[in-house]
This record gives structure tokens, sequence and C-alpha cells, in this order.
């Protein structure tokens, strides 16, 4: 029995919003037209979004979001690292709340889905319990995550990394883009340096609803994905120094390329994995040369790294494996290469009763879930280092994200936030 009520016409509230919850259904159409909303700011003619960490674009999302919340009477809080929660009371105050939510950042020319699917699905979900007058015996927090795509400011997650006290929040202040604009200064510029301390609260259970990025569902054709967890991922930054002169007067012989150096260390990277077997991925995805000019030998060259696996001990041997074959290229090249490792996060196995919690409210709604692991990081990476944490995935149309094209169908979007109420209802009348 849930509550200390103080009428019988309480308790009978409270049996029928607990008998109710299990056909309980959110409303699909306005899910849509949330996700559509969202789409609008930082639309590319592609039909993707650019809405890059606490850009303007990021601004008018946010200032949107933050409007829809006070619409179902949440109590709205920014923190110092810019991340927003909306509060749902419930009837006992002072147990740990339910939390769920996602980021509303997005990558350069990346998708509609990508997060906000997450941050809409829990709106969606509150929203429905808001039509329908459903109290719950714990209290319920939506949160956009700030900065959890790292692709303006690295590293990524820092938002929940900050709240969940692994990061710290000076160091994530003075992340800087490549234009050197920091974080602290972007966060004051769009209005989102808030007031309330950075710091964890209790949280007696986050999900988090996002799409799969991958082609595994529809390979399978399952709807919902199940992951026991997130892969480890080592981020790190690659300076090689070069020599710039003339291209035309300077013989082939004894020239200090800095590009040409750094091909010859990317492909390292890309040829590592088949090298070191297991499921290690490894990417370099930015790079900037300079001075950048058709004739001028290159000088400086920096690119970025990205090594992920389920098995962290792979991720750091694959880092020190590349360490030295970089070095290796230095010498031969003549170029100095700094190496710097920027963040690393280990790999997040699940809460398995979280887990067995999303599978069985799959199963309530007549899917067989499908069991995966997440190859993309997520908030609830850091949120499974505070709390029992799960993930619901739903499928990417042709296994793309983090481009225009990323798609998930509307029926799908609405399926995975049945399983998110389902999920949330659970665990907030525990
Ligand atoms: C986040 O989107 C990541 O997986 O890099
Ligand atoms: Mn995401
Ligand atoms: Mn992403």
């Amino acid at each position: 029995m849930v509550g200390a009520p103080a009428s019988k016409l309480e308790i009978s509230k409270q049996l029928r919003d607990e008998m109710n919850t299990e056909t309980l259904r959110v409303e699909g159409k306005r899910l849509r037209e949330s996700l559509e909303w969202m789409a609008q700011f930082g639309s590319t003619p592609g039909g993707g979004v650019s809405r890059l960490a606490l850009s303007d674009e990021d601004r008018e999302a946010r200032n949107i979001f933050i409007q829809w919340l006070k619409g179902i009477e949440l109590e709205v809080t920014v923190d110092a690292m810019g991340n927003i929660f909306g509060r749902r009371a419930g009837r006992e105050k002072n147990l740990p709340a339910v939390m769920s939510g996602s980021h509303i950042d997005s990558q350069p020319n990346g998708g509609r889905f990508d997060g906000i699917l997450g941050v809409m699905g829990m709106l969606e979900v509150l929203r429905t319990l808001h039509a329908n007058k459903i109290e719950t015996r714990r209290s319920l927090y939506i949160v956009n995550w700030t900065n959890e795509e790292g692709s303006r400011f690295s590293p990524a997650m820092v938002g929940s990394g900050v709240w969940a006290g692994i990061l710290d929040q000076q160091w994530a202040y003075s992340r800087a883009d490549l234009k050197g604009k920091k974080l602290e200064d972007e966060l004051e510029r769009i209005g989102f340096r808030g007031s309330t301390p950075c710091r964890k609260g209790p949280v007696h259970a986050y999900f988090e609803l996002h799409i799969e990025q991958g082609p595994v569902l529809e390979r399978v054709q399952k709807t919902i994905g199940s992951p026991e967890g997130i892969v480890g991922i080592l981020w790190a930054d690659a300076h090689v120094q070069g020599k710039a002169n003339q291209v035309g007067p300077t013989p082939m012989e004894g020239r200090k390329d800095a590009l040409c150096a750094a091909a010859e260390m990317i492909l390292k990277v890309n040829e590592l994995p088949a090298k070191m077997g297991g499921n290690l991925v490894a990417t370099v995805g930015e790079i900037q040369n300079s001075p950048n000019s058709r004739n001028i030998i290159p000088e400086r060259v920096r690119f970025t790294l990205d090594l992920r696996s389920w098995n962290d001990e792979l991720v750091h041997k694959a880092w020190e494996e590349l360490k030295s074959d970089f070095q290796k290229v230095s010498k031969r090249r003549g170029c100095p290469v700094r190496m710097e490792e920027i963040w690393r996060v280990d790999h997040a196995p699940f809460s398995p009763e979280l887990v067995q919690m999303v599978r069985d409210a799959s199963r309530g709604l007549g899917l067989e879930p499908h069991p995966m692991v997440s190859g993309a990081g997520h908030d609830a990476s850091y949120m499974n280092q505070i709390a029992p944490t799960a993930m619901i995935f739903v499928p990417s149309i042709g296994g793309r994200s983090h481009a225009e094209v990323e798609n998930t169908s509307w029926e799908d979007c609405e399926i995975g936030a049945n399983v998110l109420l389902q999920c949330i209802l659970k665990k907030a009348n525990e």
C-alpha cells in the first residue's frame, strides 16, 4: 500500500490511479507535434538539425521547452551547468524521485531524433499523467542535459557528468569551442547559467528513451531495443607539428609535412580494430589543417580520436598502441606529435532490475524486446554511476544517425514513449 492518505476519497483515487496505469497510453499525435516543433530550431535544408550546445538555436529550443514544462505546472529549475529540470511533485515528497530525459543539443548537420526524442518522450509521459490527473507516489523529474554531444565543447555528457559529481564544474566551464569561446561564457550569453548548484540529488531510477542510432533493430525487425549498458569511450586529440614552406621550390625530400604525417596516423587508427580483435571501434572524425592553403606545406594538424568498446581494457590497450604507432610515424617524418587524452568513461552496465522492467513493459505492449549494447554514448552512462539506470531504444531507419537523414517512424516513437510511461509509473509508485 502506498502513502498515508488523508481521506477515503484519496484512497479511491490512489487505487484508481494505480489500476488505470497499465492501460494508460501517451498521445502519439501530440508527441509527433512536439518533435516537429523542436525540429524547427536549427533546421537544415537536408531535413536535419544543427543545434549545437549553447548556440542561439539551442537557446530558442530551451525557451520553448521551459514554456511547455510550465504549461503542465512543473516546477522548473536551471542549474549552474544549464541543465533544465521540471519537477512534478509526488504524494511523498521526501522519497527519491524518478527521472528521465536526454538532450536538446545536436551534432552539426545532425538528425531530428537524437536526444530530443528522450526529452519530448518524457514530456509526453508527463503530459499524459497531467491530462489524466494521475498522481504518483514519488516525484518525477524531466531533464535536459547540457552539451551531451560534445561536438562543440568536448567532451560529451558534461551536464550529466558534473551533476553526477564525476566531472569538475570548473574544468567543464573552461572547455572551449574551435573559436575559443568558453562553455561558461556561452552559458551566460544564452541566459542559461542557472542559480541552482549543479549537484546530484537522490534518484530512485533514471530512464532514457533514445533512437538506436544503428542498424540492429531494423535488421532483426524489432521495435524495442533494451540495452544492457553503454560501451566505454576514450577521447583524445593529436597535435602534429610540421614545417611550413613554399610548395614549388621545396623539394620532396626533407619536407616536414604535418598533414602527411597525420594521414598515416589516421590510417593506423582505422586499421587498429581489425588488428586488435574484440569489439573495438576507432574513429578520427575531426581535423584542422593549418594554414590550410593549397600552396603551403602543412605546418600544423590537429585531429580527434574516438575509441570505444564494451571491454574497457581493450580501449586502454588501443590507446597505448596508438601512442606508440604515432611516435614511430612522427620520428620517420620529422613531425613531432603531442597526444592529449581528454576524456574517458568506462562501460556502463545498467541495473538488471530496470533492464528487466523495460523488457517487461515492452512485452506488456505485445512486443518482444531485443537485447543489445549501446555503442553510442548517453547521459545514462553518468547517471548509471549514481542511480539505477536503463534505456529504451527504438529503430533508426536505415541504421543512420548523426546525419540529416536520421529518421524513426512516428509509430515507433510513440511505442517507445509508451514503454517509458509504463516504466516510470512502476518505479514512481514503488
Ligand atoms: C554521442 O552522441 C556519442 O555517442 O558520441
Ligand atoms: Mn543522443
Ligand atoms: Mn548524438
